[in-house]
């Protein structure tokens, strides 16, 4: 069969193309943060480049930053990580592909939620692996449950995502860790999507290896460190999968980007990520008070950067409404059916990446649009 036949697009990337059609466009669609990286990066950024560090590093990354990774898990949650579980990769992206590749064969079975961050099932497609959908919602605040992963046989995968992308809701620590042990006893490999974590306004996020670890933990730059374009994450596995994966990633991209690690060693600045961290907060409260107003919102966002508001008063197809949308009032939103089909035709995903006056003039449109028809 050919391998790309049931690959999706990636649909918020076809809207944010659409979406520079027009000049004066507001960007709600995409999850890129606006925001600068820990000023410290751009000085080791520099000094590598007048350094001239153009080489690769050894498959797993460089250890001073694996060092440096470990340590941010005792700091942040008291879990002692040996560097050598730890792998740099390219991007969180690339870190899906590596844990996809080493526990799963064609045919095997991955569980991820519906809604879910699209690419994880788009991998799958292209790995020959099968993703099983299960249908999340909100009366267990967009949280899998052991009670509903009991319904589904032969998963040798499941992987969550907490804070979630579309729905930014966060984990308890104690569901998570009802699932964490379920996994364990029925030999079921448990990947933790944390990209999102720091990003947290309510309560506290628990990182999957506070529970077990055999727990497969995936991070990265991109998101809480404001570093996308450096495109570095991590994976921190199980001591005995952790040579699986160099091997992976010796052959597949021979290195993570040099540069970009010696950038990454000047990110653990807290006091400054504490500073962007409120910064999104007050975004939230403004657009989630202001988007009230407009749509349901039946799960008030905890953390990430993302508020998934329900459309049914005004359209049941999320993917025309989007469209109208833009074309009308040069808005750009995503549609839910890029995460999913579980009742995804009637939600649509903002991000707030932009700052209050950006989310501002959006609101107005939408508010003198909608509030009219
Ligand atoms: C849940 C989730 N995981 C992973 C990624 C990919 O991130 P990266 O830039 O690290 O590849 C994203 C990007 O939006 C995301 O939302």
């Amino acid at each position: 069969m050919d391998r790309l036949s049931k690959v999706k697009p990636f649909i918020v990337m076809d809207v944010l193309r659409d979406a520079s059609k027009y000049k004066d466009t507001i960007h709600f669609e995409i999850g890129e943060p606006d925001t600068e990286p820990p000023p410290k990066v751009w000085e080791y950024i520099e000094k590598a480049v007048k350094e001239k560090l153009n080489y690769y590093t050894e498959a797993l990354g460089l250890i001073e930053l694996r060092e440096k990774i470990a340590k941010f898990y005792w700091d942040k949650y008291r879990v002692d990580i040996s560097p050598s579980r730890i792998a740099l990769t390219v991007g969180t992206s690339g870190a899906f592909l590596v844990a996809y590749l080493i526990l799963l064969n064609s045919g095997d079975r991955l569980a991820l939620t519906d809604p879910s961050y699209p690419c994880y099932k788009n991998f799958s497609y292209l790995l020959n692996i099968e993703p099983v959908f299960i249908p999340i919602d909100k009366s267990t605040n967009y949280q899998l449950t052991v009670d509903k992963l009991k319904d589904y046989k032969d998963i040798k995968a499941l992987q969550i995502t907490s804070p979630s992308n579309p729905i930014g809701n966060v984990y308890s620590g104690e569901v998570l860790k009802k699932l964490v042990e379920y996994c364990e006893e029925n030999s079921i490999y448990f990947i933790s999507d944390e990209i999102y974590h720091g990003l947290v306004y309510d309560g506290k996020e628990h990182t999957a290896l506070e529970f077990s670890d055999k727990s497969i933990v995936i991070n990265g730059f991109s998101k809480y460190f404001s570093m996308p374009g450096f495109r570095l994450g991590w994976i921190i596995l199980p001591e005995e999968l952790i040579r699986k994966a160099e091997i992976v990633l010796q052959n597949v991209f021979i290195s993570p980007p040099t540069l970009s690690q010696y950038g990454a060693l000047g990110a653990f600045d807290y006091k400054y990520l504490d500073k962007i961290k409120n910064l999104y907060k007050e975004r939230r409260e403004f657009l989630y008070r202001e988007l009230s107003e407009i749509f349901d919102i039946d799960a008030k966002p905890e953390g990430a950067f993302y508020i998934w508001a329900n459309i049914e008063k005004y359209s049941d197809n999320s993917f025309k409404f989007s469209k109208e949308i833009l074309e009308n009032i040069h808005v750009a939103i995503t549609p839910g059916v890029d995460f999913g089909s579980n009742n995804t035709d009637k939600y649509i995903r903002f991000a707030y990446t932009r700052n209050i006056e950006h989310l501002r003039e959006g609101v107005n449109r939408l508010k003198e649009y909608l509030l009219r028809k």
